[in-house]
């Protein structure tokens, strides 16, 4: 059995004291947590000071983006040995914000996951597609393409320890949610692609998220389903009531 995972990408949301807060009470709030996994990404600026506060507790740690050059003349971006120096262990790459704000490209999101595995940073892979694009009945074409994209480089090895998350775009911050139906039919999908890329049966093993406005009132269904393997939330883990009651779903 793998273990849930319950993720908050808090996106650019809290300066310092406010994140060194609400880690503080998800850390509080997980303390009772078994058999499942709590992670946090904070923005760049508060990993430090959030890894002190998660320091004792069982929440881990990640961070939204890095750069895959280890050093060198690239202002303004961070390399994937700055982010394990904060003590953060995980970083979530090709979020569609990046995708559709900032360039990324299928690539770029190759070349992160390889830094990413190089400085022993566990990548949380994020795929999507957009509305036109499900309208258009491409979803599944999507997907596979950014999977293969974004994995093009990845070693055997890397499968082991990957973290999917499925976020249609259309569903984040909107209010819509994928119905579970939706989620699975997508996740199951998004497995047999991972089944032709990994080592035999390994793709059993790999988390596959889902994300797109993920909320107390439907963390219940969407778990419900034999593909999802926890939730990537956004605006929800803002607030630490809420993510507890995602973080303890079914209890
Ligand atoms: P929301 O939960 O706010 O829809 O955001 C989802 C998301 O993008 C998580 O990465």
């Amino acid at each position: 059995m793998m273990t849930p995972l319950l993720a908050g990408n808090w996106k650019m949301n809290c300066v310092r004291g406010e994140a060194i807060a609400l880690a503080q009470a998800i850390a509080d709030g997980s303390t009772d947590v078994v058999g499942r996994e709590v992670l946090i990404a904070p923005s760049f600026t508060c990993l430090a000071a959030v890894s002190e506060v998660l320091a004792d507790s069982n929440v881990l740690l990640a961070a939204q983006d890095l750069y895959w050059e280890d050093s060198g003349a690239f202002t303004g971006q961070i390399s994937a040995a700055m982010i394990r120096d904060t003590g953060a262990g995980h970083v979530i790459i090709g979020h569609s914000e990046r995708r559709a704000l900032f360039g990324e490209t299928e690539y770029t999101v190759a070349k992160k996951v390889q830094a990413a595995y190089a400085a022993g940073l566990t990548p949380i892979l994020c795929v999507g597609e957009t509305r036109e694009q499900r309208e258009a009945e491409k979803t599944m074409d999507v997907v596979e393409r950014q999977l293969r994209g974004g994995l093009c480089e990845a070693a055997a090895e890397c499968f082991d320890t990957l973290i999917v998350a499925y976020e249609p775009v259309w569903a984040i911050g909107t209010g819509l949610t994928a119905t579970p139906e939706q989620a699975e039919h997508v996740h199951g999908h998004i497995r047999t692609v991972l089944a032709t890329l990994a080592d035999h049966g390994v793709e059993e093993n790999i988390r596959i998220l889902y994300g797109g406005s993920v909320k107390p009132d439907n963390i219940d269904s969407l778990m419900a389903c034999p593909n999802v393997d926890g939730a990537l939330v956004g605006g929800a883990s803002l607030k630490a009531e809420d993510f507890l009651r995602i973080v303890h779903y079914q209890e």
